[in-house]
C-alpha cells in the first residue's frame, strides 16, 4: 500500500515549495492530497502559482484569512483537524513558518498523525516576529525534520531536537531550477514592464516593517534613496498597499507593480542588478542568481548568504568577501524529501 500524504499550504512562498515536492511525490508513486487553507486569496497571490508550476488542484480549501493571528489560526486548526480526520493520512507534510504552517503542525499532532516539516531548523532568535514563533512550535511537534542548511540542523540540536533530522538542501534551489528552465519560453518582464537595465527588484512584506507607519516610510524612503541610483521595482504586497493606504504614504520615485507570478519574478531576478527585501525566500533566490542582496530586517535566517558576502542587512555598510554558498544542495531536495517520506 502506497503511503498518503496531505500537504497544507496557504501562502505564496508554500506554493512555490510544495509544487517541488508535488512533482518528486508523483515520481516516487506517493498519493498526495493537497489543502489550502486560503491564507493568500487573490488571484496574483494564489492560482497563478498553481497553473504555472503544475500543482495540482488542491482537494480541499477551507477559504480562511484575514483576523487577528489567534483567529486565523484557530479557525485553520479546526478546518484542518475535520480534513485530517476524513482522509487519514499516513504524514502531514507543512512548509515553513506561517499561521498556516502552526496550524497545520498542532492539528496532525493532536491527531497523532506524524509531520514532516520542510524548512525545518530555521530561527532569527528574535520572538516578535509571528513567524519565529510558528517555526519554533512546528519544529518541536514534528517528527521528520528537513533542514535546508546545516546551521538549521545546529540550530535544531541546541533546542535537544536530534532525530529524525536531515539535511536535505534547499527546496527553493530545486525551484529556481525548474523555473529558469520553464521561463525560458516566455517574453523577457523586463522588456514588458520597459524595464532599463540595471534595475533593483524590491520587496517589503514583513509586518515589522508594513504595521508600523514610522518603519514603513523609513523603508520607502530607503527604497527612493536607491533609486537615485537605479530604477527600483516594487511588486507590492496586498499587506504593503493596505499599510500605504492607511497611513497616507507616498510611493512616489518607486515603479510600483503588482505582484509578480514565479516565473516572471524569475526572470526579474535574472537580469537584477540588485535585490532589496525582508522576504526570506527572495534573499536566497538573489543569490541562486548571483545578485547581491539587501535585507530590510535587523536579523535573517539565512546567515550563510551574509557570511558568504551575498546578502547584508540594510544597517551594515559592506559585503562580506564574496564566494559560493555549499548548504543549499544541488537541485535534489524534493527527491530527497519524497525518498525520506516513502521510507519512514
Ligand atoms: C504571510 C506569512 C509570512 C510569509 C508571507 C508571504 C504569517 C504570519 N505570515 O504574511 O510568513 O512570508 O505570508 O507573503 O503567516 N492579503 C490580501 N490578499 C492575499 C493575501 C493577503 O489582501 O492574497 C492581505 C490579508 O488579508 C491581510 C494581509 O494581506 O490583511 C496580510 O496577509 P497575511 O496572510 O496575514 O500575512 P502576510 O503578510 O501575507
Amino acid at each position: 500500500m502506497h503511503k498518503s500524504i496531505l500537504t497544507v499550504v496557504g501562502a505564496r512562498p508554500q506554493f512555490v515549495k510544495a509544487a517541488v515536492l508535488s512533482r518528486a511525490l508523483r515520481h516516487a508513486g506517493l498519493r498526495e492530497m493537497m489543502v489550502h487553507t486560503g491564507q493568500h486569496f487573490d488571484p496574483g497571490m494564489s492560482d497563478v502559482f498553481f497553473k504555472e508550476l503544475d500543482i495540482p488542484e488542491p482537494a480541499h480549501r477551507l477559504h480562511i484569512h484575514g483576523g487577528a493571528h489567534g483567529e486565523m489560526t484557530g479557525r485553520m486548526l479546526s478546518g484542518l483537524e475535520a480534513v485530517m480526520i476524513e482522509v487519514k493520512p499516513d504524514w502531514v507534510v507543512v512548509y515553513g513558518d506561517t499561521n498556516s504552517t502552526l496550524a497545520g503542525a498542532l492539528a496532525a499532532a493532536k491527531l497523532l498523525i506524524p509531520v514532516a516539516h520542510v524548512e525545518a531548523g530555521l530561527r532569527s532568535f528574535n520572538r516578535r516576529m509571528p513567524e519565529e514563533v510558528n517555526r519554533v512550535v512546528a519544529d518541536h511537534l514534528a517528527t521528520l525534520h528537513l533542514c535546508p542548511t546545516q546551521l538549521a540542523v545546529q540550530n535544531l540540536a541546541n533546542e535537544g531536537v536530534r532525530t529524525h533530522v536531515h539535511q536535505v538542501g534547499d527546496v527553493m534551489y530545486d525551484a529556481t531550477l525548474f523555473a529558469i528552465e520553464r521561463s525560458k519560453a516566455s517574453p523577457a518582464v523586463q522588456d514588458k514592464l520597459g524595464l532599463p537595465d540595471g534595475y533593483a527588484v524590491a520587496t517589503v512584506h514583513r509586518a515589522e516593517n508594513t504595521d508600523d507607519p514610522v518603519m514603513l516610510r523609513k523603508v520607502l524612503d530607503y527604497l527612493r534613496e536607491k533609486s537615485r541610483e537605479r530604477s527600483v521595482v516594487l511588486p507590492l504586497h496586498p499587506r504593503t498597499r493596505k499599510s500605504v493606504e492607511q497611513h497616507c504614504l507616498t510611493l512616489d520615485g518607486l515603479r510600483v507593480i503588482d505582484p509578480v507570478s514565479y516565473l516572471d519574478m524569475t526572470q526579474l531576478l535574472a537580469r537584477a542588478c540588485e535585490v532589496l527585501t525582508d522576504s526570506g525566500g527572495l534573499q536566497k533566490e538573489a543569490y541562486f542568481h548571483r545578485v547581491p542582496c539587501i535585507t530590510l530586517r535587523t536579523e535573517t535566517e539565512w546567515v550563510e548568504t551574509i557570511e558568504h558576502g551575498w546578502n547584508r542587512l540594510w544597517s551594515t555598510p559592506d559585503y562580506a568577501p564574496r564566494s559560493d554558498i555549499p548548504d543549499y544542495g544541488d537541485g535534489r531536495a524534493g527527491e530527497k524529501i519524497a525518498q525520506l517520506l516513502a521510507s519512514s
